[in-house]
């Protein structure tokens, strides 16, 4: 048998507003989250971790973190959460005082290790800003970080991509300056993949040469204006969740990222009869 594929979930953009407030006066996001929460628990075979990657709560306040922990408290997984734009760091250290962050003041990168995976978590808000940074400390650490772990594949995750989506107001607030990211990980090929959000839709570009995605939300996505025929918009679009499934074996293995879609679907359905013929 082969080895058992470790697996990590990434839900991202919660967007966890004051219980009863709607995020731009239409979204539920609390009851997108339960639907999502829900999902996760049902799914087999069970997750290994989950990171959550930015954007947890709207505002940002104290009240909507602590309404975030009241919807994540049935959650059967065990998770780690990175700041996004709509994030405070200082409200996160406190609503999420057991994790242990790596800096005791600035951002907030942690490392987790997982069934022989590394997950390299990286805090690029800027506080008071739309866009993405990693600062110099962080950069440093996840250089350092990498160097340590060489004999094991890593996962690197961040709120901010680092590449374009042809989205106009969103490309304007990805991760700015991100020559400095690309150099980290261009000296370490142990990178297996780098996952991030903001978006609200899911996506794939290559950088540094490492495959990127972007997780969709559980609530809204970010319209695809693809051709700036709109001001910034939304649409209530398929709610997902990703998957990224890590095989064991030669070199540092393989990742497959799946997109789960979050709601109730007709099926599964045998594709073939008791004659064991396709039906
Ligand atoms: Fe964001």
């Amino acid at each position: 048998m082969p080895e058992k594929p470790v697996l990590i979930a990434q839900i991202s953009d919660l967007h966890i507003k004051s219980p009863g407030s709607l995020a731009y006066g239409r979204v539920d996001t609390a009851a997108a989250l339960e639907r999502c929460v829900a999902a996760l628990n049902a799914f087999r075979p069970k997750p290994d971790f989950l990171v959550i990657s930015g954007d947890l709560v709207d505002t940002p306040m104290a009240g909507e973190y602590q309404h975030l922990q009241r919807l994540l408290a049935p959650l059967a997984l065990p998770y780690a959460g990175i700041p996004g734009n709509h994030d405070s760091r200082e409200l996160m250290r406190a609503a999420f005082a057991s994790q242990p962050y790596v800096f005791s003041s600035g951002p907030l990168n942690l490392r987790i290790e997982i069934g022989g995976l590394d997950l390299l978590l990286l805090d690029s808000s800027v506080p008071g800003k739309p866009h993405g940074e990693l600062d110099a400390p962080t950069l440093q650490w996840l250089d350092a970080t990498l160097a340590d772990s060489r004999g094991k594949p890593a996962l690197v995750f961040l709120h901010h991509p680092p590449f374009k989506t042809g989205i106009w107001h969103m490309d304007r607030q990805n991760l700015i300056d991100g020559a400095g990211l690309a150099a980290v990980i261009r000296r370490h090929p142990h990178i297996q993949r780098i996952a991030t959000g903001h978006v609200h839709r899911a996506a794939l570009s290559l950088f540094a040469g490492v495959a990127t995605t972007i997780c969709p939300a559980p609530n809204h996505a970010v319209d695809l204006d693809l051709a700036e025929l709109r001001e910034p918009s939304f649409k209530v679009e398929p709610p997902a969740f990703h998957l990224h499934s890590w095989f064991p074996g030669e070199g540092f293995g393989s990742v497959v990222t799946h997109q789960v879609p979050i709601g109730h679907f007709d099926g599964p359905h045998p594709f073939f009869g008791p004659d064991g013929k396709l039906l």
